[in-house]
């Protein structure tokens, strides 16, 4: 179904993000039929750059970008008659007149969206600059995406940057994370079906691991990698956010402040990571020289040309959340870098039954497990302990009922940045954060990197195409627990 008509302008227009995911997320978008013929887009850019000459340039990049199946000459042609590209200097005043002009041009639509595909550097100008030059209309929302900061204090000073010139209503911090399909699946896993809410607790629930492992390195992104490192470009966002979804109370109902307000007492619940628990409930690696797929990829200082830094490309926190439900429940949460492999995935570790009437049975670990595979190959495991089939006396073992999605539904997946780009133009909020929810969680993560500077702790070797250093595997060995992976 159409959304209402709309004109967007990308600044940062001619960068990575708008060329890789925001113009062919457009692109599948009008493809689907979802754009009305008067959708505008807009570059903005500081080069100097005919409309002809962008036009050609998001040409390439949907050749680059989007499957070749999904190329319609007709349809391509027809989404690339929608470009236009306007000079603006965003921290100066060259441009924006112009931008007003070609806004106001034939028949402007009322919902007007700037994407700010910059760096957070100039989100506060920008708005600055868009009340200044009168760019501002009823139906305009404004879209920013991390980093919103690097701390609690410059992430209130982003808040408040924007906040001057719009209404928090109006403001979209987007986390890809939650337009994910695996994602959002989620919260209807969980509170569409009557069977996993009642035991959705401390009761039944042992513990939960929370793993994003990446077989990238930094590589071209190294410059902002380095000084950001896998916490805040992670943990303080996407991993936090999927945290919440897991553990939050049910909403009352979908509405953007219903669901943000469950997840903001999550995220203020968490236990603070302080003083000695810093060194316990936490580990930092950095990857070396290693292989991945039989093939040798260099170090994380390699690729920084010799460069030294503390930065970690590997973290896991051991997060606790301090409410009735999930009193005694740790969350581990792990992410990296140069992992043996791209493999997000929430795993749901319930206990073991109370009382085992099986005696001298082997086999099996009588404890059921819910594993949400989020990416790649999504699926839905529920490990069940049955009886082995045979004769052979009485063995227990685990086995998953699996919903593999690529088998059980035969359609292609919106890009996240589909989905988000079409709740920014509908003006629902739910799947974005709201400034409270970036406060809270900085307020988590700050004490955590405080910790590390304070303690000196620096990140430790891990060969690259390994689960990360062994402190990682020793942090949930101490509970008497594993990894999911290494079971
Ligand atoms: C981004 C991080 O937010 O998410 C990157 O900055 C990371 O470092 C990426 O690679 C992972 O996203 P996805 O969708 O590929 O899992």
């Amino acid at each position: 179904k159409p959304v209402e008509p709309f004109d967007i302008v990308v600044f940062g227009g001619t960068g990575d993000l708008a060329l890789r995911k925001l113009l062919p997320g457009l692109y599948h978008r009008d493809l689907d039929g979802q754009l009305e013929p008067q959708v505008r887009i807009f570059g903005a850019a500081r080069g100097t750059l005919t409309r002809e000459g962008y036009q050609k340039m998001v040409r390439e990049a949907l050749k680059q970008f989007v499957k070749e199946a999904d190329l319609e000459r007709a349809k391509v042609d027809a989404f690339i008659e929608r470009l236009q590209f306007v000079r603006v200097d965003a921290s100066g005043d060259a441009g924006w007149d112009d931008l007003r002009a070609a806004l106001e041009e034939g028949t402007p639509n009322d919902i007007r969206v700037f994407y700010l595909a910059v760096g957070p550097g100039l989100f506060g100008t920008i708005c600055k600059k868009l009340a200044e030059h009168d760019l501002r209309t009823p139906g305009t929302r404004i879209v920013i995406e991390k980093p919103l900061g690097t701390d609690f204090a410059s992430a209130q000073a982003i808040n408040d940057a924007v906040g001057e010139h719009f209404e928090e209503h109006q403001i979209f911090r987007i986390d890809h994370y939650l337009g994910k399909e695996s994602v959002q699946n989620l919260v209807v896993l969980r509170f569409a079906n009557r069977l996993f809410e009642p035991i959705w607790n401390a009761t039944a629930i042992d513990h939960v691991q929370i793993t994003v492992a990446e077989d990238l390195g930094a590589g071209e992104r190294a410059g902002y990698y380095d000084q950001s490192g896998a916490t805040r470009d992670m943990v303080q966002n996407h991993i936090l956010q999927m945290l919440c979804l897991v553990a939050m109370e049910p909403p009352a109902s979908l509405d953007a402040d219903a669901l943000r307000d469950e997840k903001l007492k999550v995220l203020r619940s968490l236990r603070p990571i302080v003083g000695d628990d810093v060194r316990s409930k936490t580990v930092r690696g950095q990857y070396r020289g290693g292989a991945i797929d039989g093939k040798p990829v260099p170090g994380y200082l390699e690729e920084l040309n010799g460069h030294v830094s503390t930065t970690e490309t590997f973290v896991v926190v051991k997060a606790e959340i301090e409410n009735w439900r999930w009193n005694g429940v740790p969350f581990y949460l792990r992410t990296g870098k140069r992992l043996p492999s791209r493999h997000s995935e929430i795993v749901i570790q319930f206990k073991s039954v109370p009382h085992s009437i099986f005696g001298e049975a082997t086999g099996g670990l009588t404890a059921n497990r819910l594993v949400l595979r989020l990416q790649p190959n999504e699926s839905v495991k529920l490990f069940m302990t049955i009886k082995d089939p045979g004769p052979g006396g009485l063995r227990l073992r685990d086995v998953p009922l699996n919903l593999s999605f690529a088998e059980t539904f035969h359609i292609r997946y919106p890009d996240a940045y589909e989905r988000l780009l079409m709740d920014v133009v509908r003006g629902n909020a739910s799947l974005f954060m709201r400034k409270d929810e970036v406060a809270a969680a900085w307020r988590w993560i700050d004490p955590i990197r405080q910790g590390w500077e304070d303690f000196n702790m620096t990140p430790k070797l891990y060969a690259a195409g390994s689960w990360g250093p062994t402190d990682a595997t020793a942090l949930i060995a101490r509970d008497g627990r594993n990894w999911y992976e290494d079971a």
